[in-house]
Parts: C-alpha cells; structure tokens; sequence
C-alpha cells in the first residue's frame, strides 16, 4: 500500500469505513496491529477467536480437540454473524474465517477488509519463535509447523484471501508501519467521497 496523506493520530477522519476488518494467515500480526489500530482510533477491538472462547469458556486447541474443526467453524461463523452487525469496530479476524465464502461475503459488506499477508518463511519463523509456541492457539499446525505444511494451507487459502479490499504485505514491515497503511487507505478511502 502507497500513496496517500500520512495521517497523524487524533486527527483521523474515519467516516468510512463501517469496521476495519483483519483477516490473513496465522502470524501475520492482525492481532497486534488490530491492538494498535484499536488504540489509534477509539473504535472497539473485536477478535474472533477471543470471543469464540469467551463464550464458549474453552480454548481454541481444546475445541479443536474435542469438538473438531467443523464445529469450530461453526462458532466462528456465529461470531461473525454477531460482530458483522455491528459499527465502529477493529474486527480482528482467525486465519480461517475469511477462507468461508459466507463469512467473506458478511466481513466485505461491513467494512473495508485488509488482508495481512506474509511469506511461508516469514510464517514459519514466526510461529516457530518461543513466545508464539508459548501460547499457542494454532492446532491447525499443531505437529505440523513446518515449511511444508504452511506453504501448503497458503496455497489453499490464496484465492480467498486475494478478494480482500487490500492486500498488505508485512514481511518488512513493523506492525507500526502496518498500522500507518492501514490509516493512510482508511483517509484516502473517506477522503474519496466513499460512504
Ligand atoms: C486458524 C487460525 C487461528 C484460529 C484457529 C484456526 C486458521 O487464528 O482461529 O486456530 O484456520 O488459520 P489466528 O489466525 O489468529 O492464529
């Protein structure tokens, strides 16, 4: 993402869109920077998999475990339901949720949709570092963290994730950064006259 006015905070004239919805592979830095955006501007943070698991009291590895991913997907599209609704949010989004054409159709209708994507090297050195092992709440790639393996749940996932509004690739990029050009399209987007 380039171009646009650089925007400073407290002067951020978010009109548009309805929420800054995050989707994007396992460690990408939604999480973050949804934190940073929510700081930034005010609005909400809404996380997906956070509710998932206030509601339902249980881990996210656990309902994996348990339940199965079926039934996880079917949390998550509740959730979505829920949070699509409603205004003025930092949607944070699990790795998955976009990947559903349902969910995909709910998030682009209810807000501008940035997808935060990352090389399978970067992912894999990501998911890999101690602290995001710590407290992992990745079954998919439980057993699995290898090079192979996210290249190819990145390949399955391609095609949905390239239909967000904007793709950012944050393999350089400090999640501060990411932060700014998510901000900077946000004006542009207002300044456009879209409502
Ligand atoms: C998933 C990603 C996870 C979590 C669940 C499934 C996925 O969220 O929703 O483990 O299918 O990619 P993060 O993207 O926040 O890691």
């Amino acid at each position: 993402v380039s171009g646009g006015k650089p925007v400073r905070s407290g002067e951020i004239p978010l009109v548009w869109p309805q929420n800054i919805i995050l989707v994007g592979f396992m460690a990408t830095g939604k999480s973050h920077v949804g934190r940073i955006l929510s700081g930034r501007t005010g609005w909400v943070l809404s996380d997906t998999d956070a509710e998932i698991v206030r509601r339902t009291k249980t881990s996210i590895h656990q309902i994996f475990q348990e339940k199965g991913e079926d039934a996880f997907r079917i949390l998550e599209r509740s959730v979505l339901l829920k949070v699509c609704a409603a205004s003025d949010q930092i949607i944070v989004a699990g790795g998955g949720a976009f990947v559903d054409s349902e969910n995909r159709q709910r998030m682009l209708g209810s807000g501008l949709v940035f997808c935060l994507s990352a090389r399978a090297e970067t992912i894999h050195q990501r998911l890999n570092s101690r602290s995001v092992r710590a407290g992992s709440k990745r079954p998919l790639l439980m057993g699995a963290n290898s090079l192979k393996s996210i290249q190819s749940l990145l390949a399955d996932r391609a095609g949905a994730y390239a239909q967000a509004n904007y793709v950012i690739e944050t393999d350089f990029m400090t999640p501060e950064q990411v932060v700014q050009a998510i901000l900077r399209v946000c004006y542009r987007e207002s300044t456009n006259g879209r409502s």
